[in-house]
């Protein structure tokens, strides 16, 4: 997605929305990814989280991750894989499916580069951050794809250079799940077709995902007395003010 596509979507802002608690996982559906991290193991027997947990446990040599891989920094547990996928060298597109398990009626989501066999950062956003509102807050197919991801800017690559691609869904509480997918850079004619094939945003009933642009405004001082006035604090006033941005939005 461009820049300009970003500022088309939806407007809303979005630290307004009211919070629940989360447990969203992903899938990258393009280009791939470096394999299954939806894995939950390590709990207790009851189910219960071992005392103490640090969120990867090791037990025989063994990692298990009662609270979930996706959890781990930078590429959610996994590490980097043989097989890379090909990507163009003038940029490409990247799908997710956001709604694994429940509790995503909407997420924040990232997505960067870094670069090199095995990269030291994941510093160069490819996106600007963006809000999806999903179908319901329980588990649900949908996906979406954003087609022309570009380079981030004053990047230079060359066909056969290695990166990955970092895909970092936020949970409304803040938390975040990481996925990468490896990357050699390809002429694009090298790289497969990207077509409704493996590249669409849902359009069933159920599945459909909204898109939610970010964005910040400075403090401003005439709207401060407003916001402090009376017995209520800023925070109390918060709800009251999401409620009528949305409505005035969401037309
Ligand atoms: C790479 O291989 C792993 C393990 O077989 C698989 O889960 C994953 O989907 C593959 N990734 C790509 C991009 O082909
Ligand atoms: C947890 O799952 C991972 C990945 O499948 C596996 O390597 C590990 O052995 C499992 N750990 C336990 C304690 O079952
Ligand atoms: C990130 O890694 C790249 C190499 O891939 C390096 O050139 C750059 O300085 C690093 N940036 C930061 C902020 O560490
Ligand atoms: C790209 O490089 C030019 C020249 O060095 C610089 O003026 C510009 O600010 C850079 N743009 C970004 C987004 O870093
Ligand atoms: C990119 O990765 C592939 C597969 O891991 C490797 O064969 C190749 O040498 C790497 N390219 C560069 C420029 O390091
Ligand atoms: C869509 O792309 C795939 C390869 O990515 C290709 O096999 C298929 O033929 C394409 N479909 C159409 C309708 O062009
Ligand atoms: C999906 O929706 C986003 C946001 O409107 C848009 O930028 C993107 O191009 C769409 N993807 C496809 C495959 O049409």
């Amino acid at each position: 997605m461009d820049g300009l596509n970003m500022l088309r979507l939806p407007s809303l802002i979005a630290f307004l929305t009211t919070w629940s608690l989360v447990a969203a996982h992903t899938v990258v559906t393009y280009p791939g990814w470096r394999g299954n991290n939806l894995i939950t193991n390590g709990t207790t027997v009851s189910g219960a989280i071992p005392e103490g947990s640090l969120g990867i446990n090791y037990v025989d040599g063994q990692p298990s991750y009662p609270y979930g891989m996706q959890w781990q920094y930078p590429c959610g547990g996994m590490p980097m894989s043989r097989n890379r996928t090909k990507w163009p060298v003038t940029g490409g597109a990247i799908g997710v499916q956001p709604g694994w398990f429940s509790g995503h009626a909407t997420a924040l989501f990232y997505i960067n580069m870094g670069f090199g066999n095995e990269p030291m950062n994941y510093s160069h956003n490819l996106v600007p951050v963006f809000q999806i509102a999903g179908p319901s807050n329980s588990f649900y197919h949908g996906s979406f794809c954003l087609p022309r991801i570009s380079l981030p800017p004053n990047v230079t690559v060359n066909v056969g250079d290695n990166a990955t691609i970092q895909i970092i869904e936020t949970a409304v509480h803040g938390a975040a799940l990481y996925n990468c997918v490896d990357i050699t850079f390809a002429e694009p004619e090298d790289v497969p077709q990207v077509n409704r094939s493996n590249c669409e945003n849902s359009t069933l009933q159920g599945e459909k995902i909204g898109f939610n642009l970010l964005y910040t405004t400075p403090n401003q001082e005439s709207a401060a007395p407003l916001l402090l006035s009376g017995s209520n604090s800023f925070l109390a006033l918060l709800p009251a003010l999401a409620g009528t941005l949305a409505a005035s939005l969401w037309v």
